[in-house]
């Protein structure tokens, strides 16, 4: 298939490109758009073909069900059996954003869009490439990140373009995604608000506006047969194509622990890179060296870590070992990537 890639500007919306994506995703077809988490790789939500075609292009389990994104609040009623309270409190707070909120959905969505579930997950991005993309195309896209599936999403036009020329309509082509991780979701079909998967929104924030909220147990929990509430949490994630083990301990520590472990792995001929804050950086003995920026700067670390992934399986590197991030803020969605990535790989000196 050949794949028509249109750059966009966020900031003057070239209306003519938007409506051919529209037309697009109106014809059962698939457009790569922008969002501020990460990209999406969309289709019509309400059309059970298109979200078929989306499980092909991305190589996905199609029990992984996909996010309806929406472009405003009144496209909200008709696909939800109905609005919980709570839904209308989150949005008020967080929408348009990066959180996504599950609810009980009605039968204008197919189960091929929801995985088969009676739930279905609903985001109102903030960006105004997807928003304009969005309901150009009906109001209603379903869309998960843009990757194939396994791999780091796409933080970049360019990592679009690398995992979707060929298997898609269209990629429109924007800036890179402003925050880089993608949604935080919450679950309010249940006893209690949960959430099963951290992001950009924290827990603290969400507990503000939901009290009652509690995570996932299985998302912290260490055994291999916790099963979390998201399906797609259970599947490996982002692993890069090297081998990739977390250092947790204190910084000196950190650095001689790993430096170590560097000159064993080049003595056997291995590509080495390490993942590194900016103040540390200068301390290893690695190939490559990548530096997430500021250790305390977690927006920057979010920011900037898929896109590591991606360059260390560019650069071809054998042996990756990454500094361990603060478990708390958006650094609990940081080190849940992390951990995935690595395989719950970590060695606590
Ligand atoms: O930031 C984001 O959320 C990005 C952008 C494109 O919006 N999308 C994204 O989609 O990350 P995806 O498909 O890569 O991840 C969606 C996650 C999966 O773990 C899936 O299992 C879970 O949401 N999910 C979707 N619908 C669900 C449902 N009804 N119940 C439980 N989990 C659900
Ligand atoms: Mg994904």
């Amino acid at each position: 298939m050949k794949t028509i890639i249109e750059r966009i500007d966020p900031n003057n919306i070239n209306t003519e490109i938007i409506s051919r994506a529209g037309e697009i995703i109106k014809n059962g077809g698939l457009v790569a758009f922008p969002t501020e988490t990460v990209y999406g790789l969309g289709g019509d939500a309400l059309k059970a073909e298109s979200s078929e075609k989306i499980y092909a292009a991305k190589g996905r389990p199609s029990d992984n069900p996909l996010i309806v994104h929406i472009s405003d609040m009144a496209d909200l009623g008709p696909i939800v059996s109905e609005i919980p309270e709570d839904a209308l409190k989150l949005a008020d707070a967080f929408w348009p954003g990066p959180l996504t909120v599950i609810m009980n959905k009605s039968k204008l969505v197919p189960y091929k869009t929801t995985g088969g579930l009676d739930t279905v997950a609903v985001r109102f991005p903030s960006d105004p490439v997807a928003r304009a993309f969005i309901k150009e195309s009906g109001g209603y896209i379903a869309a998960p990140s843009a990757n194939i599936s396994g791999r780091p999403s796409p933080t970049s036009g360019k990592h679009v373009v690398e995992d979707m020329d060929g298997r898609i309509d269209m990629i429109l082509y924007g800036d890179d995604s402003l925050i880089g991780l993608e949604s935080t979701i919450v679950d309010l079909t249940g006893d209690k608000p949960m959430i099963l998967r951290p992001g950009f929104v924290t827990a603290d924030m969400v507990r503000k506006i939901l009290p009652d909220i509690i995570f996932d147990p299985a998302l912290t929990s260490v055994s291999k047969d916790a099963h979390p509430k998201a399906p797609g949490m259970k599947y490996r994630h982002y692993a890069p194509k090297g081998s990739l083990v977390i250092v947790e301990g204190e910084p000196k520590a950190v650095v001689s622990y790993i430096n170590n472990r560097l000159n064993e792995d080049k003595a056997k001929g291995k590509r080495t890179g390490v993942i590194v804050s900016s103040a540390t950086a200068g301390s290893y003995l690695a190939d490559r060296v990548y530096t997430t920026g500021d250790a305390g700067d977690e927006q920057a670390v979010a920011h900037n870590l898929f896109g590591i992934l991606r360059q260390a399986d560019d650069d071809e590197i054998d042996s990756i070992y990454s500094e361990s991030f603060e478990d708390d803020g958006i650094g609990t969605a940081i080190m849940n990537r992390l951990l995935k990535a690595a395989g719950h790989n970590i060695v606590h000196i």
